[in-house]
C-alpha cells in the first residue's frame, strides 16, 4: 500500500514537473546556432544545430536596430523583429528582441504572440497600449487593462493575450520589446479571422460577429497588411 501510494506521488510530481516546462527547454549545451540544412549539423533541439566547430562570433550578432521602420503603411507601424531568423544564435535561448516604429497615430494593430510574453518600453512618443484577458472567472471575462506609456516606461503583455499599441502623439514614436521566444509568433486578429486563405466561410463569420454576410464579404475583400516584416 506504502509503495503504491509513493508510486502515486511520483507519477504526480512528474505530471507537474512536465506542465512546468510547457514553455521553451532550458538549452542542453552553451550553444546551438541554428542552420537550415543539415549539412554540419550536429545536435538537433528545434532547429539544426551548427557544428560548434564552424561558430563564429557574427552568428550571435545583428546590427541595423537603430534604423526606423518605414511606417508608409495603412496601419502606420512596422515591427523589425530579431528572433531565431534573423539571430540564430538565439536558437534554444527562448528569448528575442523587436523594434516597433510607429507614424504619428500609427497602430499595432490587436494582436497576439502564441509562444510569448512581451514587455516592451518606450524609446520615443506617447503610446495607448493594451491587453484582453481571456476569461478566468464571471467578473473577469474579457477585462481590458490599458495605460498610456511615455519614454522610459514599460508594459508588459502576457503571453497568449490579445493586446495593442497605439500612438496617440502628434510625433513618431519608437519602442523596443523582448520577448519569452526564440520565435514568438503574431497572430494579427483582423488579418487571421477577415484575411485567412482560403476564406473562412462568411456563414461562421457572419454568427460568429453578429453582422450581416455582406459586411463579411466586405471585411474579407479587403487587404489586410501585415506590418511584421
Ligand atoms: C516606404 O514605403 C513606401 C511604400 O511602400 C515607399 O513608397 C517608400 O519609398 C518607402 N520609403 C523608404 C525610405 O524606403
Amino acid at each position: 500500500m506504502a509503495l503504491k501510494s509513493l508510486v502515486l506521488t511520483i507519477a504526480i510530481m512528474a505530471v507537474l514537473s512536465s506542465m512546468s516546462h510547457a514553455g521553451e527547454p532550458s538549452p542542453l549545451q552553451d550553444f546551438c546556432v541554428a542552420v537550415d540544412d543539415a549539412k554540419n549539423a550536429v545536435f538537433v533541439n528545434g532547429k539544426f544545430c551548427k557544428n560548434p566547430m564552424q561558430v563564429v562570433a557574427d552568428d550571435f550578432f545583428e546590427s541595423g536596430l537603430n534604423v526606423p521602420g518605414n511606417t508608409s503603411n495603412p496601419l502606420g507601424s512596422v515591427v523589425t523583429p530579431v528572433n531565431v531568423n534573423q539571430l540564430p544564435g538565439l536558437n534554444t535561448f527562448g528569448v528575442s528582441l523587436v523594434r516597433i516604429d510607429y507614424a504619428p497615430y500609427g497602430l499595432n494593430p490587436p494582436h497576439t504572440h502564441p509562444r510569448g510574453t512581451e514587455v516592451l518600453t518606450v524609446f520615443e512618443g506617447t503610446l495607448y497600449v493594451g491587453f484582453v484577458l481571456s476569461n478566468p472567472g464571471p467578473n473577469m471575462k474579457n477585462k481590458l487593462f490599458t495605460k498610456i506609456l511615455h519614454p522610459g516606461d514599460v508594459f508588459v503583455f502576457p503571453i497568449g493575450l490579445i493586446h495593442f499599441q497605439f500612438n496617440v502623439g502628434k510625433t513618431n514614436a519608437v519602442a523596443f520589446a523582448g520577448l519569452s521566444s526564440q520565435n514568438p509568433g503574431t497572430i494579427t486578429i483582423a488579418n487571421a479571422v477577415f484575411g485567412s486563405d482560403p476564406p473562412i466561410s462568411d456563414d461562421v463569420l457572419a454568427k460568429a460577429f453578429q453582422i450581416d454576410k455582406k459586411v463579411v464579404d466586405y471585411l474579407q475583400s479587403q487587404f489586410w497588411w501585415d506590418n511584421n516584416i
